[in-house]
């Protein structure tokens, strides 16, 4: 038998990143799991049996004491899914200390995680001839919108450190994915990018015929590490249907005319 890849999940405590783990897990993909909320993280360790670690992806000594830890083991895919956004302000407005958030998250954390396991996945790569990195980026990282400032500016700047990453690691069989979703309805995103304010985020997917749920983007997440290994998706847009483009989203039943 085959040894199950082993794959390092970021942001795995809710959402797209718990999904993706129990998906993962599910396909017979060996998980290291990690988030800060270690009781989330210790109640999917329980249900699917999933590694666990406590990692604030912010913390750049952390992430070198968990590369430490790890490579003895190795890891054969890097998933960053860990993000978020922290406000919807205009720029004319905008916290710098938020904008600094996020841009520690979503653009940092992003590149601390693949400074120190690259040397793993490197490894993996000259044992089993491939390895992964693959960053959940955004819509937002394509299109600018009001009230988007601080998001958009982290994701396009997590859009363009993976595209750099693509070109450095060229020669490497080292793929480099990004998959861009757009509404997803999650448990914590739009929580935290209203600052817990429950009317705005109802109000968000108010009447929207199937967003993408957590659910959906694993799958695509999934897909795109189980093709053969020459197949790299370097830019997957993925959308609901109700979703056009950033600035077209329609409410209400989908019908053919
Ligand atoms: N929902 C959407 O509409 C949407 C659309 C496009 C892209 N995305 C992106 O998809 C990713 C997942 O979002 P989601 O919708 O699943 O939201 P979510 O439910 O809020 O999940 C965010 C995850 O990131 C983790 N995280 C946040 N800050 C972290 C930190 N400093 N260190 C380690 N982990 C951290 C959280 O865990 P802890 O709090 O336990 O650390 C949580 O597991 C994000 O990168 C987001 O930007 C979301």
């Amino acid at each position: 038998m085959t040894k199950p890849r082993r794959v390092l999940v970021t942001g795995a405590s809710s959402g797209i990143g718990a999904a993706t783990a129990r998906l993962l897990a599910s396909r017979g993909f060996d998980v290291v799991a990690v988030a800060r909320r270690l009781d989330r993280l210790e109640a999917l360790a329980k249900d699917t049996g999933i590694a666990v670690h406590r990692l604030d992806v912010t913390d750049f000594n952390a992430i070198k004491a968990l590369a430490a830890e790890l490579q003895p083991v190795g890891i054969d895919a890097l998933v960053n899914i860990a993000g978020g956004a922290t406000d919807a302000a205009l720029v004319e407005d905008a916290d710098p200390d938020s904008w600094r958030a996020m841009f520690e998250v979503n653009v940092l954390g992003v590149q601390q995680m693949i400074a120190h396991f690259l040397p793993l996945l490197r490894d993996a790569a000259r044992a089993n001839g491939s390895a992964d990195i693959l960053t959940v980026t955004s819509t937002a990282g394509r299109t600018p919108y009001e009230s988007g400032g601080g998001y958009n500016v982290a994701k396009y700047g997590a859009t363009a450190l993976m595209g750099v990453l693509r070109l450095e690691l060229a020669g490497e069989p080292i793929r480099v994915i990004e998959i861009a979703p757009g509404m997803v309805k999650t448990e914590g995103f739009a929580l935290g990018r209203f600052a817990g304010d429950t009317s705005r985020v109802e109000a968000l997917y108010k009447d929207v015929e199937n967003p993408l749920s957590a659910e959906d983007v694993a799958e695509v997440i999934v897909a795109s590490l189980e093709l053969p290994s020459h197949i790299n998706l370097d830019q997957v847009t993925m959308r609901p249907v109700a979703q056009a483009a950033q600035h077209k989203l329609v409410r209400g039943k989908l019908e053919p005319k």
